[in-house]
């Protein structure tokens, strides 16, 4: 029996490289070794205000960029968070189970309040625990995701040793996360000393992966990058050039080692270069393919039926054994 993975992004702004190059490059890489759950997580969305009509195509977009980017519908169980009814269930039990002092230390929740200073819902607050959900319900035992998730599943870990202390071992699996040795964090273009995140208000912050190619030309020449000139990775004292070093790694595969090699004694404005045009030769067979899956949306709806039956019979073998233990079935 193959190992189970559990992953999925929020449906908010717009994919990234950084989003590819921390998370789904990864879940490409593992989608043959292991049986594989992918899900957009549209719920996690609604913690921050949303345009309703904009929602509605992003999680349609999200899900075609998944398959655009190389996730194999017919390999892994690909699925809308929201089709599967049982995330909101589990996560209920949960928050039950959960100490608000737990919620407190998540960082993640200080910074999106200090974000959304007039919308800190409860939903915010509560966000990590729906993710436990969501790993807990198909019995994960890897997450791959990018470093700024580390914590959330260190809590998911956490709520498995509550419910364990409560009610028995062996009814949650406690899962490992899967954080790739290189790329996990991946910066800013425009501060180099923060991540690069797809909600960014200043859009030249990020590269995202239907940006047009002339766009992501000049947002890569525009990266802002430190007042050194070589060519060389040291994120404590380069990290605008480190940064692209990494993203080059990642998209070409060579060893960061390597690249410094290549570029001893040239310009930042030749790794820029050579960058953009790496990046524009990745995304433009992934943009054309995205064309082609969202022309035919009839394609994409069957994906996701099938991706929701597949998912929400094993989360309900879950959530009956949770509902077994806790009394109320
Ligand atoms: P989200 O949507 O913010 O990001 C999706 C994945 O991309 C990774 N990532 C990055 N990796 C490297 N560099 C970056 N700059 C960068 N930005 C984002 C994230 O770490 C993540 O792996 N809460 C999650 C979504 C989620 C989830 C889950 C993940 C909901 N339920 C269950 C795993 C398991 C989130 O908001 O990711």
């Amino acid at each position: 029996m193959k190992k189970v993975i559990l992953s999925g992004s929020t449906a908010t702004g717009d994919l990234t490289i950084g989003n590819y190059i921390g998370a789904i490059g990864n879940w490409k890489n593992l989608q043959t070794e292991y049986d594989c759950f992918y899900m957009v997580a549209d719920l996690h969305a609604l913690t921050v205000k949303q345009d309703p009509k904009v929602l509605r195509e992003r999680r349609l977009s999200f899900f075609a960029q998944y398959i655009a980017l190389g996730l194999d519908p017919e390999k892994n169980t690909l699925f809308m968070q929201s089709d599967v009814h049982q995330h909101a269930e589990l996560s209920w039990v949960l928050t039950c189970l959960t100490p608000m002092g737990f919620l407190n230390r998540m960082t993640q929740f200080k910074d999106k309040s200090a974000q959304h200073a007039k919308n800190i819902n409860a939903g915010l607050y509560t966000y990590p625990i729906l993710m436990a959900a969501d790993i807990l319900l198909y019995r994960a035992d890897l997450v791959p995701v990018g470093e700024d998730q580390k914590q959330h599943l260190e809590l998911c870990r956490d709520i498995v040793g509550f419910f364990d202390h409560n009610y028995g071992e062996g009814i949650l699996k406690l899962p490992e996360p899967y954080i790739g040795k290189q790329g996990a964090r991946i910066m800013s273009l425009q501060d180099p000393t923060r991540k690069m995140s797809k909600s960014d208000e200043n859009p030249k912050s990020f590269v995202s992966i239907l940006d047009p190619l002339k766009k992501i030309q000049k947002k890569i020449k525009g990266a802002v990058t430190d007042s050194g000139s070589e060519i060389i990775f040291n994120p404590e004292v380069n990290p605008g050039i480190s940064n692209l070093i990494t993203i080059y790694s990642s998209f070409s595969g060579k060893a960061i080692s390597q690249i410094e090699k290549e570029y001893a004694g040239k310009m930042y404005g030749h790794l820029k270069v050579d960058l953009a045009d790496l990046v524009c030769a990745t995304l433009d067979p992934v943009q054309k393919k995205y064309n082609e899956l969202m022309n035919d949306q009839s394609a994409l709806v069957q994906f996701m039926s099938a991706g929701a039956l597949a998912a929400s019979e094993r989360a309900q073998k879950t959530l009956n054994d949770v509902y077994c233990a806790v009394g109320i079935r």
